[in-house]
Formats: C-alpha cells, sequence, structure tokens
C-alpha cells in the first residue's frame, strides 16, 4: 500500500475519508461533501446516531451526486485533544475499515483545526498508523485465492501544507520499516530464524550503516560465557552474540552509547525442564526482545538517529537432548558469578546475564534497556495491556512509562527490592535461577537480571511476555507480531537523547 500527500482537491473514484469532531461539527471538507450530496451526511449522522467520538466509523457507500465508491465519516473527538497514539490508533481504523470493505484507494481530506497539533503532523501519525494496520505476514500462503488478498493500493492525504506532511512522514516511515522487521522475525517459524540465520538478517542492516558483529561459541567460551552457552548446549545450532552499532552522535561528549538488549531465544522448548505440547508453537516468538532491538535499530539508522546505541541480542534454541543442560548444572557466568541451574525452562534470564555484563564491560552504556518474553507471570499480572517494567532508576522508568503513553505501548512499572532479590540465594552457588516458589515470578526474574548490572548504570527491564504477540487485532496492530516497544523506544529516543 502506498501512502502519498497533496494539495486540497475532491478526486471523483474511491473512497473519500472525512473527520467529524466531537458533538457532530462537520470538518470544513465533511461540511462540503454534505452540500455536494443534498446533505447526505448529516442524515446519515442523525440516521446512525454518530456522535463523532474518536475512532466511530460512519460509512455512505455510494453516494448520489458523486462518483466515489464511499464517503467515511471518521469520528475525531476534540482536535485540541488528539495525541500521538490517537492519530496513529485514527489511521489504523480506517485502514481496517478500507482493507475490509476491499476499498482500492482512499483520499483522506484533512482540514486545518483549531489546537492540537499541526495538520502536517497529524497527517504522517494518521498515514503512520494506517501503514502499521496494513502489515500482513503471508509469504507462506502459497495458495491464497487473488480475491482474498489486500486490494487497498493507496491512501492519499490532502491537505495545505502536503509538503510539511511528506517530510514527517518519512521519518516515520521508517519507524514503520523498524516495527515490520520485528514483526517479520517474530511470525517466522523457528526452522527459519535461529542464531545464525538472526544475525544474516541483522547483517543486512550493514548497508544503513550499523555496524554488525556477532561472536560464535568459541569467543564467548573464551570470555567465560557460560551462562549463555549453557543454554544453547543442547542445540544443533551455535548461539550468537550479535552486536549492532550505530554512531549517529554529532559531539565527541555524547560518545558514551545507549544499550539495547534482547533475549533471543528462537525456540524455547524449556529444555530438559520441558514445556507441554500444547501451545508450545509460541516458543517461536521467545526471540522477540531480540526481535524489538534488531527493529529499533534499523528505524534508527533509518531515520539517521543523531545519538550512538548499541544493540545486543543474545540468540539460542533452548532444546533438550543428550548435550543439553540439566537441572542441577552449575555454570559460571561472564561476572564470575556462578548459577545453579534448577529449571531450564528458566533460560531467558541466563542468556541475558552474560549479555548484560558483555555490553557493560565492552561499552560502558549511559543506560541500558534490554526487552525479553521473560516470564508466563507477568501475564497473570499484567494480561495483554501492559508490558512490566523494572527499574534501578525513577527517571529512565518515568521517561519509558510517558513514551509508552504517548505512542500506545502501554508499560507498568513492578517492584524490586532486597526482599525478592534473597528469594534466588542458593546453598550451591552464588545464585539459583528460580525461586522455587511460583510468587512474584516476573520479579524474582527480574532481580536475577539486576544481579548483572553494575552499580551506577540506570537500567530498565521490559518484560514483553504479553505484548510481543496478539491474540486479537488492535487499531495498529494485525493478529500476530506486534513489534511492542519499537515505538515506544524510538520516541523515547528520540525525546531525551537526541538534543
Ligand atoms: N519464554 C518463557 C516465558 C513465556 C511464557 C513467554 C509464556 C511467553 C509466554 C520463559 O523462558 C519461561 O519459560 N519462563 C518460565 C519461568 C519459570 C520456569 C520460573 C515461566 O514463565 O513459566
Ligand atoms: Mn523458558
Ligand atoms: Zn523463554
Amino acid at each position: 500500500m502506498d501512502i502519498a500527500f497533496a494539495a486540497p482537491s475532491l478526486p471523483n473514484s474511491g473512497a473519500l475519508v472525512v473527520g467529524v469532531l466531537d458533538q457532530r461539527k462537520l470538518t470544513p471538507s465533511a461540511a462540503h461533501l454534505n452540500k455536494l450530496t443534498d446533505g447526505a451526511l448529516e442524515r446519515a449522522i442523525d440516521a446512525n446516531g454518530f456522535a463523532g467520538k474518536r475512532g466511530e466509523l460512519l460509512e455512505i457507500v455510494a453516494p448520489a451526486g458523486l462518483n466515489n465508491s464511499r464517503i467515511l465519516l471518521v469520528g475525531m473527538g476534540a482536535p485540541a485533544k488528539l495525541t500521538v497514539k490517537d492519530l496513529r490508533n485514527l489511521g489504523g481504523s480506517v485502514a481496517a475499515h478500507l482493507l475490509r470493505v476491499r476499498e482500492v484507494k482512499a483520499a483522506v481530506l484533512l482540514d486545518k483545526l483549531r489546537g492540537g497539533k499541526a495538520a502536517p503532523e497529524r497527517a504522517a501519525n494518521y498515514a503512520l498508523g494506517a501503514v502499521l494496520r496494513s502489515y500482513r505476514f503471508d509469504k507462506y500462503k502459497t495458495k491464497e485465492k487473488p480475491e482474498k488478498k489486500p486490494r487497498l493500493k493507496e491512501i492519499k492525504f490532502h491537505l495545505e501544507d502536503a509538503a510539511a506532511a511528506k517530510k514527517a512522514f518519512q521519518r516515520l516511515q521508517k519507524l514503520a520499516d523498524g516495527v515490520f522487521l520485528t514483526r517479520d522475525l517474530v511470525s517466522e517459524p523457528a526452522n527459519v530464524i535461529f542464531p545464525k540465520s538472526f544475525v544474516a538478517e541483522a547483517r543486512k542492516l550493514g548497508k544503513l550503516g550499523i555496524k554488525v558483529q556477532a561472536l560464535g561459541e568459541k569467543e564467548m567460551a573464551k570470555l567465560g560465557m557460560g551462562s549463555l552457552l549453557g543454554v544453547g548446549q543442547g542445540s544443533a545450532h551455535e548461539p550468537q552474540l550479535l552486536v549492532m552499532v550505530w554512531q549517529g552522535a554529532p559531539n565527541a561528549k555524547d560518545k558514551q552509547p545507549l544499550a539495547f538488549v534482547g533475549k533471543g531465544v528462537t525456540f524455547d522448548t524449556g529444555g530438559i525442564s520441558l514445556k507441554p505440547a500444547a501451545g508450545m508453537e509460541d516458543m517461536k516468538w521467545d526471540m522477540g526482545g531480540a526481535g524489538t532491538v534488531i527493529g529499533l535499530m534499523k528505524a534508527l539508522a533509518g531515520r539517521k538517529a543523531k545519538v550512538n546505541v548499541v544493540g545486543i541480542c543474545g540468540l539460542v534454541e533452548n532444546m533438550p537432548s543428550s548435550t543439553a543442560q540439566r537441572p542441577g548444572d552449575i555454570v559460571t557466568s561472564m561476572s564470575g558469578q556462578t548459577i545453579e541451574v534448577l529449571n531450564t525452562d528458566a533460560e531467558g534470564r541466563l542468556v541475558l546475564a552474560d549479555a548484560l555484563w558483555y555490553v557493560q564491560e565492552r561499552f560502558k552504556p549511559k543506560l541500558i534497556v534490554d526487552l525479553a518474553t521473560l516470564t508466563g507471570a507477568i501475564i497473570i499480572s499484567l494480561g495483554h495491556e501492559n508490558a512490566g517494567l523494572f527499574s534501578n532508576d525513577d527517571k529512565l522508568s518515568d521517561q519509558l512509562t510517558a513514551a509508552g503513553k504517548e505512542v500506545g505501548e502501554l508499560v507498568w512499572r513492578m517492584p524490586l527490592s532486597s526482599d525478592y532479590d534473597k528469594l534466588i540465594d542458593c546453598d550451591a552457588a552464588d545464585m539459583k535461577n528460580i525461586s522455587g516458589g511460583r510468587a512474584g515470578g516476573s520479579i524474582t526474574a527480574a532481580q536475577f537480571l539486576q544481579r548483572f548490572i553494575k552499580n551506577g548504570t540506570p537500567w530498565a527491564h521490559l518484560d514483553i511476555a504479553g505484548v510481543a504477540w496478539s491474540a486479537k487485532e488492535k487499531a495498529t496492530v494485525p493478529k500476530g507480531g506486534t513489534g511492542f516497544g519499537v515505538q515506544l523506544l524510538d520516541s523515547f529516543v528520540a525525546k531525551h537523547h537526541e538534543k
């Protein structure tokens, strides 16, 4: 689907999309169409009890007096209150509707509205929402009938400052490219995406100016990464530590990078602590944290973000086999701390332990955000509406929470404290990888990670197990891989680290 921007005009074919404000107030474009159709818009609004509430849609098919296929009325609510999230959601809902009714082409007529964001910015975010919703992972459907394939070819936004909107959208298109990469990788099955093929995908980002490097088993063994390597030792696929570096900061004094670290378990069977068969296929997306990190790197480099960033992905496959790690094994992490592995299914934290230590040793980052589909327990706590946020830093935590609200990727802060930390103390080693009970499972996992964060490094951990994949459609997210976190972190970086 193409997005275009053009000067105000009234195309005489395809769908026309116009806004209605709260209290059924017609925008100037809607009022114009109402006149051209002899009051059809007002009659439709009356007949349907349409209130102009944000996100409400009402369609007039084959409007008399016009050659267009349809007029789609879009409730905008109060224009002064339209946030970035609202606009993206509106665009998403409009695209979903146009796809469902099998429209081919649409023109969105945008007006200057009093209050709120400027029209170009509104148009660009509206367009991004439409793009995000039109995503489809259909490469393995070889027999889909042409009449089932989406027909929507173009959405054109008509507004006075079309050039400014186009420019604002160029940046957002890069963001969509990043989200789509994340969604693609999360959607791919584990026979296609495994540690080395994930690295091969990352190498493609070289053309954007990202430096890509991967450590294999030998290099990691030399560095003493016994924790990560223990998880991968049962698999025929060699583990990889992927390092992506983007240097966009203009000033030498901003050299210290931001670090994003992702859990990349390309398939999680649970290992010898094997998971039940039902639903195990979901564990192909246990690399969702790594998927978000690579998508974010693509978005940042794509828009030439003025910031230094490193992205690290710990890539392993967790398999049961004669070479697999056993419950009770004791491993030594790169940090020197020893871990008794009491459950081989609590593997994400073992992978992150070495990835986190490595990024601190090598890059001395300004801050670290890690992302991981770490615990089923976070789904019990927060469902699918919020990711869990754990942090040792109130400022970082507040900034991430605010960025999430702005773009509609919500995070909810959870506690950390020494009382929880005690629960992973261990008789046989420095720590154990599970607490042994089910209570506070996401928190004890986060406490484990914190044992690998050096004092003084601002750190946040996002447990995205409940939000990386969606069984239901949402405004800007079709069913499947969501790309959660790419928009949030792009916004966080832009707001706090690019000036
Ligand atoms: N990858 C899973 C967590 C998960 C579960 C993500 C469901 C998405 C949906 C993780 O590796 C895991 O297995 N965690 C265990 C930890 C337990 C053994 C302490 C869990 O949550 O059950
Ligand atoms: Mn697991
Ligand atoms: Zn896992």
